[in-house]
């Protein structure tokens, strides 16, 4: 069943462009997005006025990263909520509020009482969810399925990048529902979208280097992770992924904030994984990035460097660069966290622990 890998984790990451183009499929019609069973219509889409994710672990990061591209294609507010912090804080929701639950269980506890505690306020609830007839979906108004497959690693991987692709959809049809976007930049965002398998493989060709530093990395005592704009809630990812697989200390924080307190942790040798944007898409973002990177290496850190392929600017301050194919900039978190993934998992192999299972941890937490 693992198909000649050795755990469940590396067969699903390798599915990725799978979980992307079938999570895709029959949602665009070459004029509008469709989502699946939607009991949300068009003319509910078009009075909500503010959106708030809730979801747990990689879920909540699938929120954080859609946050950006919903905002910018929707013009409406967006909210992601730890889901077991949401309802202890009196959310402001209103009929007009979209709750959007992300989980690929489908029976993860926390997030299962948001959506109550939501439906109770009488926000619409619409689920994002992997696992058919599981209860989030049940007890939703709507649902949006990822059809990322089964995923037997507890490390969510392919189900992460499915949540993001269908996250990114939601954003799509609701900017069409509200006139914000008309059909011609809807068709131009589905083919960025529709891209991204291709962008993912051709990713994953690339990371034998990855797999020889999470060699070198096996004794490091912590791993620090850097990001800005969509980068930063990828480095909150591969800092999760750490934890998990190998039990290692990993943080990770918005490139912004490191003099207003992370540069205290840099010392020799510190493996620092910052994942750059695009020079050419971002050039501004992309400098802040690099002065960053430059103050971190100043003060020893080692430098692993996600970026773009052809960005010679960066490339002298990276003790390790790992280059990607070039996508838009809203697309990069799904080839970006591709060799985070990988990264932990190899970490974790050769640390010798269970990638599958990790210490302590279920597939789905069906308890608060
Ligand atoms: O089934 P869910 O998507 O609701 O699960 C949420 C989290 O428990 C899950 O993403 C967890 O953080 C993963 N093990 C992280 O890899």
């Amino acid at each position: 069943e693992k198909g000649g890998f050795e755990y469940f984790m590396d067969k699903e990451i390798q599915e990725q462009p799978d979980a992307i183009a079938n999570t895709l499929r029959g949602h665009f019609d070459g004029t509008s997005i469709l989502l699946d069973e939607q009991r949300l219509g068009d003319d509910e889409l078009r009075t909500i006025d503010k959106v708030v994710v809730v979801a747990c672990g990689s879920a909540y990061h699938s929120g954080l990263v859609a946050k950006y591209a919903i905002e910018h294609w929707t013009r409406l507010p967006v909210e992601v909520e730890l889901a077991s912090e949401f309802r202890y804080r009196d959310p402001v929701l209103t009929r007009d509020t979209l709750v959007v639950a992300v989980s690929q269980s489908g029976e993860t506890a926390d997030t299962l009482e948001a959506v109550r505690h939501a439906r109770e306020q009488k926000a619409r609830v619409l689920a994002v969810c992997n696992t058919n007839g599981s209860q989030i979906p049940r007890e939703s108004d709507a649902v949006l399925y990822t059809h990322a497959g089964p995923e037997i690693g507890v490390a969510s991987t392919k189900a992460f990048m499915a949540q993001v692709v269908a996250n990114y959809l939601v954003g799509l049809a609701l900017a069409q529902a509200r006139g914000v976007k008309y059909s011609d930049e809807v068709a131009r965002d589905f083919a960025d979208l529709s891209a991204m398998p291709a962008a993912v493989a051709e990713t994953l060709t690339r990371m034998d280097p990855v797999r020889a530093l999470g060699q070198e990395l096996v004794d490091a005592k912590a791993v620090l992770f850097l990001g800005r704009h969509v980068g930063f809630p990828v480095a909150l990812e591969g800092a999760l992924k750490l934890k998990e697989l190998a039990y290692m200390h990993a943080e990770g924080f918005a490139a912004g904030e490191l003099k207003h307190g992370p540069i205290a942790l840099i010392e020799e040798g510190l493996p620092v994984v910052v994942v750059t944007p695009s020079p050419k898409l971002r050039p501004l973002l992309h400098s802040k990035l690099l002065s960053n990177i430059r103050e971190i290496q100043a003060r020893g850190a080692r430098t692993i460097v996600i970026c773009e392929d052809g960005d010679d600017i960066v490339a002298p301050f990276a003790d390790t660069l790992i280059s990607l194919p070039s996508v838009p900039v809203l697309m990069q978190p799904l080839v970006a966290t591709v060799p985070l993934q990988i990264l932990a998992a190899e970490i974790a192999r050769a640390r010798g622990f269970d990638v599958d299972k990790p210490r302590n941890l279920a597939k789905s937490v069906t308890v608060e």
